[in-house]
């Protein structure tokens, strides 16, 4: 897809650390395109650079010892090409973010009303009256019960799901175009958890949102997300619609994770495959593909060469990076020979 005011374009993007033990790659020559008001599931172990990619969408990582890499267009906006500078008067309407843990986003002595306000001052349209009503609606569109004795309170006030709540308020304030979310329930208990997604599912769709929901958790991928990028080692090694993804995964890889992860696993016969060992040391990257060693089905090749973003032939929507991917039939009876055990 060509970069419109549409869409999101990501072309090669690559992100590196500098750091004392040399050159950390994060994020490797990664592309996609989401069309407007979808929903974008990016998945993957810790450590696989899936807060990297998400927060360099919107250049909000310190850049001191950075180097970024490719294009960013979010609509138009070419965001590798502007000053950091530049770009945080975008904050908020073209794009906004929310994080795993409220409290560190939130100011801990400052009332939740003068928050969101301020956040409100940001866009040229509030003057001080619609202001305080524009605090208690947001407030009241995400959910907080009796809104107006509760912008009085201090964070600390509020249980986890609230806070949850008014950071997204806040994210939302100036509604953006694109709405990042990193693990966002993480912390939350389930029912909690459950009901924080069905508000992004519902403000999403209000606002023609395009969100990208940032997990390890599939489960959370498949209640909410349209399409799902898969992430290993700082590579998008898998991606397509979500359906796809999780029902006729082509990675081995991704189907590792899907048999690892208890709230998708439909097969109860089945056992629960933890994926064996660790995702590759950063500074020692496999020459060939980087799953390779933990893969059950590598071959040669795979610990040879590295393989690129492949288009399925007939689901175009879906591309892989994988030798020899799976064959759907044999890849659902074949789920449990996927990783290697240790013990072979
Ligand atoms: N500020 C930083 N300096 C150096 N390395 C970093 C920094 N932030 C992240 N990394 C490294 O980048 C890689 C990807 O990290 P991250 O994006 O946080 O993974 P994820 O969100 O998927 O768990 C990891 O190897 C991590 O150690
Ligand atoms: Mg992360």
């Amino acid at each position: 897809m060509e970069p419109t005011t549409d869409s999101i374009s990501v072309e090669n993007l690559s992100v590196s650390f500098k750091t004392d033990r040399g050159l950390l790659k994060a994020v490797d020559s990664v592309s996609f395109s989401l069309r407007k008001g979808s929903i974008l599931g990016i998945v993957g172990e810790s450590g696989s650079g899936k807060t990297v990619l998400s927060r360099t969408l919107i250049r909000l990582l310190p850049e001191t010892n950075l180097k970024i890499e490719g294009s960013i267009d979010l609509f138009g906006i070419k965001v590798t090409s502007l000053k950091q500078r530049q770009l945080r008067h975008l904050y908020g309407s073209l794009a906004s973010i929310i994080f795993q843990d409220p409290l560190t986003a939130l100011n801990p002595v400052m009332k939740i009303k003068k928050q969101i306000a301020e956040t409100l001052k940001v866009a040229s349209n509030h003057n001080g009256s619609n202001i305080k009503k524009s605090v208690i609606d947001l407030l009241d569109r995400v959910g907080i019960p009796d809104p107006k004795s509760k912008s009085e309170s201090y964070p600390h006030q509020l249980s986890g799901g609230q806070r949850q709540r008014v950071m997204i308020a806040s994210a939302i304030a100036n509604s953006p175009k694109l709405l990042i979310a990193d693990e966002p329930t993480t912390a939350l208990d389930v029912t909690i958890q459950l009901q924080i997604l069905k508000l992004l599912k519902e403000l999403q769709k209000q606002n023609d949102m395009t969100l990208i929901m940032v997990t390890h958790d599939l489960g959370v991928v498949e209640y909410i997300c349209d399409y799902v990028a898969v992430m290993y080692a700082g590579k998008i090694v898998e991606f397509g619609r979500t359906e796809d993804i999780l029902s006729r995964p082509l990675m081995p890889y991704t189907r590792a994770l899907i048999d690892s992860t208890p709230s998708i696993h439909r097969d109860k016969s089945e056992k629960l495959m933890p994926i064996e060992s660790m995702i590759p040391d950063p500074f020692n990257l496999p020459k060939g593909c980087r799953f390779a060693p933990r893969c059950r089905h590598s071959q040669t090749r795979c610990l040879i060469e590295s393989p690129r973003p492949t288009q399925d032939a007939i689901n175009t929507s879906h591309s892989y990076s994988c030798f020899y991917p799976l064959k759907n039939e044999w890849a659902v009876s074949k789920a449990n020979e996927t990783i290697a055990t240790s013990d072979e």
